[in-house]
């Protein structure tokens, strides 16, 4: 725990970092059920802010079960402890001056708002990618949803696991016969129109 620790001040800091890369740096999360689309919309939409200039990172559920969350499975316990780890990741990329987009399920409340408090209002911008679970279903990218109908995977989201959808958003993202690239365009353009890219 943190007895006996005490917290050092630097010079260089979010702000002197932030004007250096001449940006506003904040944490856009995604949420959403598996085969919602928030990693190829995370993506699309990463792509555009690249390309105008901004500095960026991606951190995609997937990916980071591979390394730092490599140890966590997709009991509530691990789920909470999973996106614990990755809102202490997002403040420290925040600190470091860059927008950070984030595509995880984050199926728990309390945990959005758990990320939401550590950074505080204005950095933390919460995406509902909201795909009905019938949708996500069919389009059933990995053929996870086939194996947890099957009871090949247990705790699985939407199916034998709970998804609490966000009741008051910054952006509710209805995403269902559009294509990918159309919808990050519109997700682009709700995030520029409030300002917050
Ligand atoms: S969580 O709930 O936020 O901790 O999950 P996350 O880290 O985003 O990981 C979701 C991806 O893991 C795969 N997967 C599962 N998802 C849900 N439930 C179960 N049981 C499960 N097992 C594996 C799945 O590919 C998820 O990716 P996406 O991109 O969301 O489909």
């Amino acid at each position: 725990m943190t007895t006996n620790i005490v917290w050092h001040k630097h010079e260089v800091n979010k702000q002197t970092r932030a004007e250096s890369l001449g940006q506003t740096p904040r944490v856009v999360w995604l949420t959403g059920l598996s085969g919602s689309g928030k990693s190829t919309l995370a993506n699309l939409l990463e792509k555009k802010l690249h390309d105008e200039g901004k500095h960026t990172y991606l951190l995609d559920g997937d990916n980071i079960r591979h390394g730092l969350c490599g140890d966590l499975g997709f009991s509530d316990t691990d789920r909470v402890e999973n996106i614990r780890r990755i809102s202490e990741v997002a403040k420290l990329f925040v600190d470091s001056g860059v927008i950070v987009l984030t595509a995880f399920i984050s199926p728990f409340k309390a945990d959005r708002s758990f990320c939401r408090n550590l950074l505080g209002e204005n950095e933390f911008v919460e995406v509902f990618v909201d795909t009905p679970l019938e949708v996500c279903e069919q389009r059933d990218p990995k053929g996870l949803y086939k194996k947890a109908r099957n009871g090949d995977i247990k705790d699985f989201t939407g199916i034998d696991s709970a998804y609490e959808a966000p009741v008051n958003p910054e952006i509710h993202l209805e995403y269902r016969d559009e294509s990918a690239e159309d919808t990050a365009e519109r997700l682009y353009h709700l995030l520029a129109e409030k300002g917050l890219v």
